[in-house]
């Protein structure tokens, strides 16, 4: 019996992992183990996926909460390292690049387990970003990298990865995409929202770059309050975000905007559907990028910068910053039918979890 421990802590890991377990129980002689780290644990930012995602119930929850970055990564990894002492697996599996996803693959590889990272070699080269460390010192020590995109590829060739512990097998997020795409476009979230396909423009936003900045939020607010005239705006609102809007007092910029719907965040499924469906999203998200990419649905992603470069290269992603006036512009190109037209990018066909496993264990 192989034993297998995949990782999941914060809401972008759910989607990710979802395929990859389910293509393992497939086999009699794998035996993964679900440890989520408790990273996210609000119901809207973990149960609600466990359950849209037909994933099994957590075998271990480490409970870890939200704390500074150190606190949680160092909360992280004691209560990781009493799991894999007593479950002693042959091999930990991390997604993305939260964390949960460095705290996890550091403790393994001290305690000679093998580590596999999936969504490995992407680089925003901003190390700013937190996740932007996390990739590194995920990718640095990891045994198995699973590349999703080109740049990848060049990204770890040149920090001088290995190539046999490299392989470019496509997006599981993608896998998760097509998988539940009939049950998505069975929410009914568009006829409560009272939204017609196309007549509405989908916002996400949560980034510290972002929201924690007062100057960064309004600017970002002024672009909003210019495009809602045009266009109804759904906004789902990140725990950060909400926090953070009432801690610089913009409750009463948001409230006057009433074209902007601002609502709880929502689970997988109600989102796939109204991004099915959006005339445009503009996001600060890493995932979205490449979902709105995979659905040829024009993105407007507010950063400087990207780790997934293929989703601007050939996919329907521009980056707009903060900068109010070049968000304005790009919106309205968009809502006269100029929109940037895009493809998928190599691999993204659903598969990746399959051959994930298929390279780990010769399926
Ligand atoms: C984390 C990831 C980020 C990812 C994002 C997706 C890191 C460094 N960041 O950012 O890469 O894009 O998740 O959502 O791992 N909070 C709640 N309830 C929750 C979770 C968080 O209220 O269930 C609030 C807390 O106030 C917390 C804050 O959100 O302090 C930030 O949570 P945290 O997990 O630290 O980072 P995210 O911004 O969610």
């Amino acid at each position: 019996m192989i034993k297998i421990v995949n990782v999941v802590g914060a809401r972008p890991n759910f989607m990710k992992i979802a395929p990859i377990q389910r293509e393992m129980v497939k086999y009699k002689h794998i035996e993964p183990l679900l440890v989520h780290t408790g990273q996210h644990y609000d119901e809207r930012m973990s149960k609600l996926f466990f359950d849209d995602l037909e994933m099994p119930k957590p075998d271990i929850y480490l409970n870890v909460g939200s704390a500074s970055h150190a606190v949680q990564t160092a909360k992280i990894m004691i209560e990781f390292e009493q799991v894999l002492l007593e479950h002693q697996p042959h091999l930990v599996v991390v997604v993305g690049d939260v964390n949960s996803t460095a705290a996890c693959s550091l403790v393994a590889v001290k305690l000679g387990i093998k580590v596999a990272h999936v969504e490995a070699g992407l680089r925003s080269f901003d190390r700013t970003m937190p996740e932007e460390i996390n990739r590194l010192l995920t990718d640095a020590i990891s045994d198995f990298l699973f590349v999703t995109e080109q740049s990848g590829l060049v990204n770890l060739k040149r920090e001088g990865i290995l190539d046999s512990k490299v392989h470019f097998v496509g997006h599981v997020m993608i896998d998760s995409l097509i998988h539940f795409t009939k049950k998505a476009a069975l929410s009914t979230i568009k006829q409560t929202l009272g939204l017609a396909d196309h007549s509405y423009a989908l916002i996400t936003l949560h980034r510290p770059g972002n929201v924690d900045n007062r100057e960064n939020f309004c600017k970002l607010l002024n672009a909003f309050e210019l495009i809602e005239r045009d266009i109804k705006i759904i906004f789902p609102i990140h725990p950060r975000s909400k926090k953070m809007i009432k801690e610089f007092g913009l409750e009463e910029r948001i409230d006057r905007m009433n074209n902007l719907i601002l609502m709880e965040p929502l689970g997988y499924l109600d989102f796939m559907n109204l991004l099915h469906s959006a005339r445009f999203v503009l996001t600060d998200s890493g995932g979205i990028q490449e979902e709105t990419t995979y659905l040829g649905i024009p993105c407007l992603t507010m950063r400087e910068n990207t780790e997934r470069p293929v989703t601007v290269e050939s996919g329907t992603n521009i980056l707009v910053g903060s900068n109010t006036d070049l968000i304005l512009s790009e919106a309205k190109k968009i809502l006269s039918g100029n929109e940037k037209k895009g493809k998928i990018p190599p691999l993204w066909d659903g598969k990746a979890a399959k051959r994930i496993v298929d390279l780990l264990f010769n399926c």
